[in-house]
C-alpha cells in the first residue's frame, strides 16, 4: 500500500490525484503549495487563483476558463468554509463531490487543486479574523451575520499562500466581488480582482451549487427571480419608473410565483451599494429569496 504524499507537508505534490485518468496535482496541506506558488514566481510566471467551495458547475468553469485563457498558472481551491455559515444554515448538507469536480479541473486544464481541510485551514489556536467592513453589512450581511467577515478570512488566506497575480470571482455574487475588491485593496495584498459574468441556465436561472436541491416543481418557479430582476431593471433603465415602485412590484411578483419568504430586493448603487432612490442613475438590482428549503440569490445591473 502506497502512502498519499499529500498527507505529508515535507513531500512533494503528488502528479495525479490518486484517482485513474486525473492528471492534476492536488495539494491537501499548505506546504508544497507555497513552493510550487514560489517556484512560479521565480520562473517569471503568472498566477490565477479561482476560489470556490466546490461542487463544481458551469459557473465555476467560467471562471477557470477566464483565469486559463489569460495566466500561465491557475490554481483552484475547493474548500467548503464553515466560517461562513451560520448556525442553523447549510453547512452539513452543502453538496460534495470532490471526484467530480478534480474531473472538471482536469477538463479545464487547472494546474494546482489547493483542497484542504477545515483544521489545516484552521487549525486549534486559529484566532486572527478578517472584519469586512461596511460592504458587508447590508444585504446578505444582514441576513447572514458574520458570512462576509467568513468570507474575506477565507480569501485572505488563499490569497497568503497562493499568492495570485489575479483572483476570478463571479457576479453571481455580487457584492462578495465588491467586499473581495475592498479586502484586496484595503490588505495591499496586490491582487487584481477580475470579475465574471454570471453564467445561467437556458430559463434564465442563475447556476448555484444549490440548485440541486430544488424540487422539480420548484425548478420550475425558480427562473422567476432572475425574470422579475431583469423586467424590474429595464424599467428602472428606461427611467419610466422608480426604485420604491419596483420594488413593490418585484416583492408581489415573487410572492405570488410561489417564492415563501423573500430576505432583501434592492436597488443599489454598483460600487458602495449605497441604496439608489431614482431612476436614471448605474444601479444593480439584486435579490435573495426562498425556494422551499432553497435560498436562492441573483442579480442584474441597470443600464
Ligand atoms: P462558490 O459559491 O463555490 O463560488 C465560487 C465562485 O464561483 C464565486 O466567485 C462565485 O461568484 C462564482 N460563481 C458561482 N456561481 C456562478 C455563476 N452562475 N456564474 C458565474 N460565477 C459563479 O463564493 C464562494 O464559493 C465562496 O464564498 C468563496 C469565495 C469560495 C469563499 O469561501
Amino acid at each position: 500500500m502506497s502512502i498519499d504524499p499529500n498527507l505529508n507537508p515535507d513531500s512533494p505534490i503528488s502528479v495525479g490525484s490518486g484517482i485513474p485518468g486525473l492528471g492534476i496535482e492536488v495539494a491537501r496541506v499548505p506546504e508544497p503549495v507555497r513552493r510550487r506558488v514560489e517556484a512560479w514566481h521565480r520562473d517569471g510566471l503568472s498566477v490565477g487563483l479561482v476560489p470556490t467551495m466546490g461542487a463544481l458547475h458551469a459557473g465555476h468553469r467560467a471562471l477557470v476558463k477566464a483565469a486559463r485563457a489569460e495566466m500561465d498558472r491557475v490554481v483552484v481551491s475547493i474548500f467548503v468554509n464553515p466560517r461562513q455559515f451560520g448556525a442553523g444554515e447549510d453547512l452539513e448538507i452543502y453538496p460534495r463531490t470532490e471526484n467530480e469536480d478534480l474531473a472538471i479541473l482536469t477538463e479545464e486544464r487547472a494546474d494546482l487543486a489547493w483542497v484542504p481541510s477545515p483544521d489545516i485551514v484552521y487549525p486549534p489556536g486559529f484566532q486572527t479574523t478578517v472584519n469586512a467592513g461596511a460592504l458587508g453589512l447590508p444585504m446578505e450581511g444582514a441576513h447572514r451575520p458574520g458570512f462576509f467577515d467568513g468570507v474575506a478570512t477565507v480569501v485572505a488566506k488563499l490569497f497568503a499562500l497562493t499568492r495570485p497575480h489575479r483572483a476570478y470571482f463571479g457576479e453571481k455574487d455580487y457584492q462578495q466581488l465588491l467586499v473581495v475588491a475592498r479586502l484586496g485593496e484595503d490588505l495591499d495584498l496586490g491582487v487584481e480582482i477580475v470579475p465574471v459574468r454570471t453564467v445561467r441556465e437556458d430559463d434564465g436561472l442563475a447556476m448555484s451549487s444549490r440548485n440541486v436541491r430544488l424540487t422539480p416543481e420548484e425548478r420550475a418557479t425558480a427562473p422567476v427571480l432572475h425574470r422579475t430582476l431583469c423586467r424590474m431593471a429595464a424599467r428602472l433603465a428606461d427611467g419610466a419608473s422608480d426604485p420604491a415602485t419596483e420594488i413593490a412590484w418585484g416583492t408581489q411578483r415573487l410572492l405570488s410565483a410561489g417564492f415563501q419568504a423573500i430576505d432583501y430586493l434592492d436597488v443599489r448603487d454598483p460600487r458602495t451599494l449605497d441604496p439608489v432612490t431614482r431612476a436614471g442613475v448605474p444601479a444593480r438590482v439584486l435579490a435573495a429569496a426562498n425556494l422551499g428549503s432553497v435560498r436562492l440569490i441573483d442579480n442584474v445591473p441597470v443600464e
